[in-house]
C-alpha cells in the first residue's frame, strides 16, 4: 500500500478531546505527537497505518513524520500484540541476570520470534531498554489488555523483577491457564522468588532477603502465635497478611523450611 491510499481512520473522542485539551500547553502540535499515540495505542492496543494518518490529519503534521515517532519509540506498536506484552530489559543489568535467556525460553516455548504473538493469542514479548529497576534485574514489563469503556482497549502495567527462568515459565503457565491458579490470585501480582539467611547479622535475631518479584527486604524474622512476623523498618510488608494473603502464605512456607 502506498501512502496516497492510506484512508484516516477516524479518531475517537478520547483522542480528538485531549488533543484540544492539550494544544494550548505544546508550543506546536507536533509535540503532541507522542501523547496522542500513546491514547491511539491504549484505545485501539496498536496503532494501524489509518491511525497514524488520522494522527497526521489531526496535528496536520506529515504521515512520514508520525510514523519516524511510531518507528522511534518501540513501545508504540504497529501490529496487534495478543492480551499480555511482555517487555524484557535488555540493558547491562538484567542482561547480565539472563534476561535474554528468558526471551529465547520464550520464543522457543511457543514457537514465535520476539515482537510476534503467540499462537493462542495471549502473548508477544520484545526486549526493552532499562525499566529503572535494576537492582531487582532481571525486570521484565508485563502489559495485559483490559476492556475499558466502549471498543477501548487499555494496559495494566505490571514488575516482574528478580525474576528466575523457572518462575517466568509458570507465570506464562498460569496466565495462558495450563496451570489452574486458586479463586482471587493474580499471577503477576508480588510473589515470593527466595528467602537469604543473612549470613552476618548485626544481632542475635534471624535476619533474612525476602526476594520478591517486586523488590528485595532485608527483614527481621519473629515467630509469634505460630507464625512468622516480617519487618523490614519500613512498614512495607505491613498488613501483607490482608494486602496479598498468596505472597503473606508463600513466605510462611518459605521461612518454615
Ligand atoms: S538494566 Fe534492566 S531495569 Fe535497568
Amino acid at each position: 500500500m502506498t501512502v496516497f491510499e492510506i484512508e484516516a481512520a477516524p479518531l475517537p473522542e478520547v483522542v480528538t478531546s485531549l488533543a484540544e485539551s492539550m494544544r494550548r500547553h505544546y508550543p506546536t502540535s507536533r509535540a503532541l505527537l507522542i501523547p496522542l499515540l500513546m491514547e491511539c495505542q491504549k484505545h485501539y492496543g496498536w496503532i494501524s497505518p489509518e491511525v497514524a494518518m488520522g494522527v497526521a490529519k489531526l496535528l496536520d503534521v506529515p504521515y512520514g513524520e508520525v510514523q519516524s515517532c511510531i518507528s522511534f519509540y518501540t513501545m508504540l506498536h504497529t501490529k496487534p500484540t495478543g492480551r499480555y506484552i511482555i517487555g524484557v530489559c535488555r540493558t547491562l543489568n538484567c542482561a547480565l541476570e539472563g534476561a535474554l535467556e528468558l526471551l529465547h525460553h520464550f520464543e522457543h516455548k511457543y514457537g514465535v520470534e520476539a515482537t510476534e504473538v503467540t499462537a493462542d493469542g495471549n502473548f508477544m514479548a520484545y526486549e526493552v531498554e532499562c525499566l529503572c529497576d535494576c537492582h531487582n534485574a532481571p525486570s521484565i514489563q508485563w502489559l495485559k489488555a483490559g476492556q475499558g469503556a466502549g471498543n477501548q482497549t487499555e494496559f495494566k502495567p505490571y514488575w516482574v523483577n528478580n525474576v528466575t527462568l523457572e518462575l517466568f515459565d509458570r507465570i506464562l503457565d498460569e496466565l495462558s491457564g495450563k496451570i489452574k491458579t486458586p479463586e482471587g490470585f493474580d499471577p503477576l501480582a508480588e510473589r515470593l522468588v527466595r528467602i537469604v539467611e543473612k549470613e552476618n547479622p548485626p544481632d542475635n535475631r534471624r535476619w533474612c532477603w525476602l526476594v520478591t518479584t517486586n523488590c528485595q527486604y532485608p527483614v527481621v524474622v519473629e515467630q509469634k502465635d505460630g507464625e512468622f512476623h516480617v519487618d523490614d523498618g519500613y512498614g512495607k510488608l505491613a498488613g501483607l497478611k490482608e494486602r496479598n494473603p498468596f505472597l503473606w502464605k508463600e513466605i510462611q512456607e518459605g521461612l518454615r523450611k
